[in-house]
């Protein structure tokens, strides 16, 4: 009987990871991004929070990894943001025709950040130069953010090999990212692209 209690106890720590509460059956195989596709954005909610993605450019289409990503964006914001700088992420991916919400796992997928600020302090810690390319342009990697208009030019850089977790599988998803400042929603984006990629 233990043997057999064994085996059920080390199927159910198997199997939970793999079903998990979205219902997603979550693709354990090696896997290894090589592209991702079709990049688009949109500003949700009509435009009517106070902070917007005015443009948005990543290219080549498809973006390969690794390899060159070309980016250049300008973001608005008619708010001071101060900390707490709350994320709210939610992750769909398209599963035979529906759209079917990612859990959080690893930091990746549907999570919450509740002070984005102190994520950057951690990244960057304050009294350093932000790193490039944002020192060149003169853009701040800490809070709080200055109202105003926050313009990348046109910059390129390397994609080495990323490793996301392998139950990111290849697919299409879509992202809403909401960012609020204690009650305030300051704003909101979708981000969609599809994953390409190899099993290893
Ligand atoms: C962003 O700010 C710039 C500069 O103030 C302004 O010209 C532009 O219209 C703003 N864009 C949006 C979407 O509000």
């Amino acid at each position: 009987m233990a043997p057999m209690y064994m085996c059920f106890v080390f199927a159910c720590f198997t199997l939970v990871p793999l079903v998990t509460a979205s219902g997603i059956l979550v693709n354990r195989l090696p896997w290894r991004l090589t592209a991702i596709n079709g990049f688009s954005w949109a500003n949700c909610d009509a435009e009517t929070l106070p902070g917007k993605i005015q443009s948005l450019t990543l290219l080549p289409d498809p973006l390969m990894i690794p390899g060159e990503i070309t980016v250049c964006t300008i973001l608005n914001t008619t708010v001071l943001l101060t900390a707490p700088v709350k994320i709210q992420v939610t992750a769909e991916k398209e599963v035979m025709g529906e759209w079917l919400k990612i859990p959080c796992l690893d930091n990746f997928g549907s999570c919450t950040y509740d002070d984005f600020c102190d994520i950057l302090d951690d990244l960057i810690p304050p009294g350093q130069l932000c790193p490039e390319p944002l020192h060149t342009y003169g853009l701040p990697c800490h809070c709080p953010f200055k109202q105003g208009s926050y313009y990348l030019p046109v910059t390129s850089f390397e994609v080495p090999s990323l490793s996301i977790p392998s139950w990111f599988s290849k697919g299409n998803y879509r992202l809403k990212i909401v960012v609020s400042n204690g009650d305030q929603e300051i704003g909101c984006a979708k981000l969609t692209f599809s994953l390409a990629g190899t099993y290893i």
